[in-house]
Parts: C-alpha cells; sequence; structure tokens
C-alpha cells in the first residue's frame, strides 16, 4: 500500500519573528511543493499566523503542538482545535514525550485532546514511545501497545484513519542519539500489526513516523524501512539546509 511521505517540524518551543522569518524565507526558496513528501511546520502557537502567511501558496501545510480538549470557554492560557482551524491547521501533534513528561499528561488526558482534535476535523500525531529504562526492562511493546489502546480501546480503531502515529523513543529526542534505521522499522512493524489486528486496512494505510534526533545524514536510511512513512523532526528543523535536506531524503 502506498503512504504518502510526511516530514513533520516540531520547533517546540523555539524561535522569534525574525529568525523564523530567516528560515521561512529559506523553506521558500527551496521549492518543497515539488517534492513527493508532504512538509509540515509546527511552530510556537504564538506564531502561527506569521509561518502561515510566509509559507501561503507554498503547499507546506501548518501544524500544532498542542490544544486544550475543550472548544472554547474560561480556561485561561489554553488554546482550542476550534482557535487552530481558524488558522487553517491540518495537523495536531498530542501526548508528545514533553506534554507526558513534564506537563503530567495521563493517556486520558491525551485521548480527550486526541478527541478534541479529531471533532474539529483536524488530524491528530499522535506520539507514542517508550524511556531508556522501559527499553532496557524489555518493555517497549508493553508501553507502545498501552499508549495504543488507550486510544483504540476508547475511540475504537476507527479513529486512525484520521490520525498520524509518531514513534518517538524518549532516549532518543534530542539526544543525537538516534534509534538506528532496524530498531525504527522493529517498532513501526509492531505498531502497524496491532492496528491490524483490529483493522487490516486502516493498518496498511497508518501513516507512521519516526521521531527522535533525526538528521539528514540519516533520514535517507529511515525513510527507506517498509513501515517508516515520514519524519517528526525537532532540532534539525530549526536548520534551513538539515532541514531541507531531510526532506529530500524523503
Ligand atoms: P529531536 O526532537 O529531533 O530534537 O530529537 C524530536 C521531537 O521531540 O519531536
Amino acid at each position: 500500500m502506498a503512504r504518502t511521505t510526511l516530514v513533520a517540524a516540531n520547533w517546540k518551543m523555539n524561535g522569534q519573528r525574525e529568525a523564523n522569518e530567516a528560515l521561512l524565507l529559506a523553506l521558500r526558496a527551496a521549492d518543497l511543493d515539488s517534492l513527493s513528501c508532504d512538509v509540515l511546520i509546527c511552530p510556537p502557537a504564538l506564531y502561527m499566523a506569521q509561518v502561515s502567511q510566509l509559507l501561503a501558496d507554498t503547499g507546506i501545510t501548518l501544524g500544532a503542538q498542542n490544544v486544550y480538549s475543550q472548544p472554547q470557554g474560561a480556561f485561561t492560557g489554553e488554546i482550542s482545535a476550534r482557535m487552530l482551524k481558524d488558522f487553517a491547521c491540518s495537523h495536531v501533534l498530542v501526548g508528545h514525550s514533553e506534554r507526558r513528561e513534564l506537563f503530567g499528561e495521563t493517556d486520558a488526558v491525551v485521548c480527550a485532546k486526541f478527541t478534541a482534535i479529531q471533532a474539529e476535523g483536524l488530524i491528530p500525531i499522535l506520539c507514542v514511545g517508550e524511556t531508556e529504562a522501559e527499553r532496557d526492562a524489555g518493555q517497549t511493546e508493553a508501553v507502545i501497545t498501552r499508549q495504543l489502546k488507550a486510544i483504540m480501546a476508547t475511540l475504537g480503531a476507527d479513529s486512525l484513519q484520521r490520525a498520524v502515529i509518531a514513534y518517538e523513543p524518549v532516549w532518543a529526542i534530542g539526544t543525537g542519539n538516534s534509534a538506528s534505521p532496524a530498531q525504527a522499522q522493529a517498532v513501526h512493524a509492531f505498531i502497524r500489526a496491532l492496528v491490524a489486528q483490529e483493522d487490516p486496512h486502516i493498518a496498511a494505510a497508518l501513516q507512521i513516523l519516526y521521531g527522535g534526533s533525526v538528521k539528514a545524514v540519516s533520514a535517507g536510511e529511515l525513510f527507506a524501512c517498509e513501515d517508516i512513512d515520514g519524519a517528526l523532526v525537532g532540532g534539525a528543523s530549526l536548520n534551513a539546509d538539515e532541514f531541507i535536506a531531510i526532506c529530500r531524503a524523503a
């Protein structure tokens, strides 16, 4: 089954107007639209308007890093999926390990956000992944199963028809120590098989991205793996040359 490759940039809490502009102008000039992959930029919410303006007519789409589970109301400091839709966001990250670890987001919170994203017709990018201690203890598959079942048991496997999964081993994020293509492929195949137990057609069409220290030098080998359908890129997405090279490797 042919799946489109998606390269998504997660800027995290980085950027300022001037630096963003330089980065985005470089992406514009690189004509990423002519590539076979889809490219998505997830800036801090505050810069969404700037990014959408600078990327107008490029084919590069806009995503968000986080969302609250309610559509509107007295939730000081929060941003809803409805607001993200208002800015033409197509995708929203949910369950990123930094949200889980630093902001205490449980599987139940992740599921509520996932639901809110889909309720507005946006596509959740559900991040899953094990810590180093969990991998060392042979718990990788159990952790991934728990994180995925938290969605599938509540919303059904059908909900993955309009979703993307990002496998992001926590030990690989921001460490410079990417999973090897074989390590990543093994977990991606496991994720696809887990979904296939519920629905083989949805599993075959499901985009599964790899994230964790993706760099231009390693991207080609990762993208060549059968079950790797793109990348969620953090640090390297802040460097125009690196990010463009990753997109070109797709
Ligand atoms: P990294 O981050 O590429 O800097 O490791 C990836 C992510 O956290 O999405």
